[in-house]
């Protein structure tokens, strides 16, 4: 047997060669790797060899050289510091000194890459920017944006479609009878959510970023402790440099200071009269509380909020004036305490209708419907002020995901529970009561009606028309969504803050 194989290795000695040569070949390009080139990365799931950019190279003993990576076509909180071992060095592509100031996700990326990705590439936005969420977003982006060039001539419509009733039918056969109608179902609506902001904020907690400096791209924390929890960050935030070299820094859960040691903390702990949020608890009901803060007289609390935030926040550059905003951290309770969840962050005053600056929930409470919670208090909040609202943008890859399927179900239940008036066949509703109902904003209730495809346009006036299989998904999901935000609960009166003067 082994005889056998010796022969063979004999027969096959050119490729004996070749291998040999490539492996060579690595060893020499392990030292040709530079910051700004691309080449496939081993990811930390171990299969997946999707390409990667170099953003950054530290050679640290004993461990020697790290290679700190960003997949091209994932998320930004996938980067991390990988040895020479997950680098494959034969596919490396240096970059075309046009595009080296181009980049922003990833720096020198380029237009279009080439990858072997499991996933697809991410569409391609305006500012040369990239999103890098999940494929998913890519679809609807790039269905969005088609859509935009498709239609130009329906804007009068659009212009119109607030004040012309709909008329909401449910059945499938409805649905079917009318499909052979000519349906408008790709109005021309600009998106109410442009990933990418037309100019990005350089004020408030936290703004869109304006720079993108080096250091900002790199992960700083290794770990937080935060009450029972250790949590790995996704991504920068400016905590003082000289904790950013420790494995672990330990937080208060409850007034967010941090601390070197866990023995610091404990010391903190028994001198620290929280225990909960500074501020007015301004909702509960169950075991679930809102605190409200205001960034002027709360300021350490809010900036540690933010410092925090950031970890879990990218398209966010962290500014400390917290002057003009509100702050609404949710909080879950046991006998220990309130345990932040979650918070979001609110202009006291926004030019352009924002409901939401800022939001989050802590990782170990994410996917369990507490961040439509927080997306429902705060169209709760702006439905008491009698205004509709809009988060701030840029979204996230997944502020935008929970968006969207928060706006579907919210419309979707009024929708299903809407009842014809007597007299009529069907059901009517304008967009402007939709608006009304749910605090939120017009275009964000268009951009949902046509994602959906509901919309369709039959003799002479708008119908949305419900087929039974999207009741029945919807009626699913909303079963999962089991705490919900009761207004009953909510004793809060809102501020003028125009009237104020200063903040
Ligand atoms: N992958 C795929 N889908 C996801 C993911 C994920 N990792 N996380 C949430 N979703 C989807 C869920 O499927 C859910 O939709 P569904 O019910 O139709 O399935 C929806 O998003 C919301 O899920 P929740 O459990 O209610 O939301 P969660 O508590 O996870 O919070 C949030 C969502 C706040 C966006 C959270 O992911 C987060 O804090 N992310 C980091 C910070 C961030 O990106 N914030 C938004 C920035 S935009 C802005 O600030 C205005
Ligand atoms: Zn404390």
């Amino acid at each position: 047997y082994f005889k056998r194989i010796l022969q063979n290795a004999d027969n096959n000695n050119l490729g004996e060669k070749m291998s040999e040569d490539s492996n060579s070949a690595i060893l020499d390009s392990i030292s040709a790797v530079t910051e700004g080139c691309r080449l496939p990365v081993l990811m930390s799931n171990g299969e997946d060899w999707p390409l990667a950019e170099i953003i950054s190279i530290k050679d640290e003993p004993p461990s020697g050289k790290q290679f700190y990576v960003h997949f091209i076509d994932y998320n930004k909180r996938l980067d991390e510091w990988v040895d020479e071992d997950r680098l494959d060095t034969r596919k490396i592509q240096y970059p075309r000194r046009d595009l080296a100031s181009s980049g922003t996700t990833g720096l020198n990326t380029p237009k279009k890459s080439t990858t072997n990705s499991s996933r697809p590439t991410s569409p391609i936005l305006g500012n040369d920017q990239m999103i890098t969420g999940p494929s998913v977003l890519a679809a609807l982006q790039q269905k969005q944006q088609k859509n935009n060039r498709k239609r130009k001539l329906d804007q009068t419509e659009i212009k119109l479609s607030p004040f012309l009733p709909i008329e909401v039918g449910l059945t499938a056969e409805e649905v079917s009878s009318r499909g052979s109608v000519g349906c408008l179902t790709d109005l021309d609506i600009q998106p109410a959510t442009p990933v990418l902001p037309t100019v990005p904020r350089q004020t408030g907690s936290l703004a869109a970023h304006g720079d993108d400096h080096a250091i900002t791209r790199i992960k700083n924390m290794r770990m937080i402790e935060l009450g029972k929890y250790r949590i790995k960050p996704w991504y920068f935030s400016p905590y003082p440099q000289e904790i950013t070299n420790l494995d672990c820094i330990y937080i208060c859960e409850y007034c967010l200071k941090y601390r070197k040691s866990r023995k610091c903390l404990e010391r903190h702990l028994q001198k620290c009269p929280f225990k909960h949020p500074p501020g007015n608890e301004i909702y509960r009901k169950g075991s679930i509380s809102f605190f409200e803060l205001d960034g002027r007289k709360n300021k350490l609390y809010a900036q540690n909020l933010c410092l925090l935030a950031k970890l879990f926040l990218d398209h966010k550059t962290l500014y400390y004036d917290t002057d003009p905003f509100l702050f609404y951290v949710m909080t879950e309770y046991d006998s220990r305490g309130y345990h932040i969840v979650g918070y979001f962050s609110k202009e006291k005053e926004s030019s352009e209708d924002y409901n939401v600056a800022c939001i989050l929930t802590l990782p170990p409470y994410q996917r369990k419907g507490y961040g439509k919670l927080l997306i429902e208090f705060s169209y709760e909040l702006s439905r008491v002020e009698e205004k509709t609202g809009s988060p701030e943008k840029p979204l996230s890859d997944l502020g935008l995901l929970s968006y969207r399927s928060y706006w579907k179900q919210t419309i979707l239940e009024i929708l299903i529970k809407l009842q014809p008036v007597e007299g009529q066949e069907k059901p009517q509703i304008t967009i402007n009561e939709i608006c009304e109902q749910t605090g939120i904003k017009k275009e964000d209730v268009i951009s949902t009606l046509t994602n959906l495809e509901l919309i369709n346009y039959y003799r002479g006036q708008y119908i949305l028309t419900l087929n039974k299989q999207l009741v029945d998904i919807h009626r699913k999901q909303m079963e999962k969504r089991k705490i919900r935000i009761d207004s009953a609960y909510l004793q809060w009166t809102p501020k003028d803050w125009a009237k104020r003067g200063k903040w």
